[in-house]
């Protein structure tokens, strides 16, 4: 079986990976130093998959702790996720950023290729993009200048990546730039857990229905859109964990040193409006909404051509925005009570 280091495995995108990975035959070895996660996701996941998956408690920028885990593990590959990425907070904290989330990825390449550990999947963003200029974004759409901190972060990573495996280091490695990741696991026994208020707005949605919070504020509705409001591309979290297994598998056959891009998303724009509806249809609630004034570094509209990753990793999400917004509510609702 082959073993798989997951950073931020208890995270939100990590955990679900985990759970595919299992079903795939994988073994998940996972380093978090729950600084945005909860040591109960180590539980939930043996009650998913029925095993009780290796846990390291610390930060995956920590070297020894890396050596002690190749210690202990024969490691195959790497799929790296730890990372912070909340927007507003990079622009107040841009170092906490930088050291974080690029310092976490030097330390892991040197790690990899001083064990001979061949394959990585980094977790890369839509972000990317920015404000593209032609709609749906493929890999080839030129990346923009980054709107914050934390996208740059992951624009910088890519370049890391790129150079380093272009020195023939012995490593393959696969880049996904993740749309917007929504649901939760069918199961309700994980998914997103944000700390705070949060930013995102579908954990946003989902409190308020909880009564946690009073109402959700739509950031403008007065874009160029079909109703005036954003238009992202919505995908279920366990489509986006299965694309990282369909990587691995892709990476297995590859040649060392090479390096491939993917976007994975669905393929649709939902604006926010559509996203509120749907909510309330597949939920049968009504949710407390206002519009209120523009976000700050918002993009208006982006969604993914998927023509890439179906063809070359033969995947296609499984889920649609229904299921994810149903998803998401049972979560909530589990973990009210
Ligand atoms: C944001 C980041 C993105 C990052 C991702 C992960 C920005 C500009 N982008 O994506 O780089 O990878 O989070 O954390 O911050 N919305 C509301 N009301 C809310 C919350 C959101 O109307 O209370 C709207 C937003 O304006 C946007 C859409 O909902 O149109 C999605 O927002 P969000 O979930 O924050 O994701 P992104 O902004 O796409």
């Amino acid at each position: 079986m082959k073993k798989i280091l997951i950073t931020g495995g208890a995270g939100y995108i990590g955990s679900h990976t985990a759970v595919e990975l299992v079903n795939s035959g994988f073994e998940p070895i996972i380093i978090d130093d729950l600084s945005n996660s909860n040591a109960d996701v180590i539980d939930r996941l043996e009650e998913i998959t029925g095993k009780r998956l290796a846990f390291y408690l610390g930060d995956c920028s920590d070297r020894g702790l890396l050596d002690k885990i190749a210690a202990e593990h024969e490691l195959s590959g790497v799929i790296h996720f730890a990372a912070f990425k909340a927007v507003g907070e990079s622009t107040k904290l841009p170092l906490k950023y930088y050291h974080n989330n690029v310092g976490s990825l030097l330390v892991l390449l040197d790690f990899m290729k001083d064990k001979g550990i061949k394959d990585l999947v980094f977790s890369s963003s839509c972000t990317v993009y920015g404000q593209a200029d032609e709609l749906p974004v493929t890999e080839e759409t030129p990346r923009k200048d980054a709107e914050s901190p934390y996208g740059n972060t992951k624009k910088i990573c890519e370049d890391i990546l790129k150079d380093f495996v272009a020195s023939k280091p012995g490593i393959r490695v696969i880049s996904l730039r993740y749309f917007n990741p929504i649901g939760a696991h069918p199961s309700a026994k994980i998914g997103e857990l944000p700390s705070g208020i949060p930013s995102n707005l579908v954990p946003f949605v989902t409190q308020v229905a909880a009564g946690i919070r009073e109402r959700v504020t739509i950031f403008g509705d007065d874009y160029d859109t079909v109703d005036g409001t954003c238009v992202r591309d919505y995908i279920h979290v366990v489509d986006l964990a299965d694309a990282h297994v369909k990587a691995l598998a892709f990476l297995e056959k590859q040649p060392v040193d090479s390096y491939e891009v993917f976007n994975v998303g669905t393929g649709n724009g939902n604006t926010v409006l559509e996203v509120i509806q749907t909510f309330e249809k597949v939920n049968g609630l009504k949710l407390n909404y206002q519009i209120g004034p523009r976000r700050p570094g918002d993009v208006v509209k982006i969604w993914a051509d998927t023509q890439k990753i179906n063809k070359v990793l033969g995947w296609y999400p499984k889920f649609t925005l229904e299921d994810s917004l149903r998803d998401s509510w049972n979560w909530e609702k589990s973990l009210r009570k």
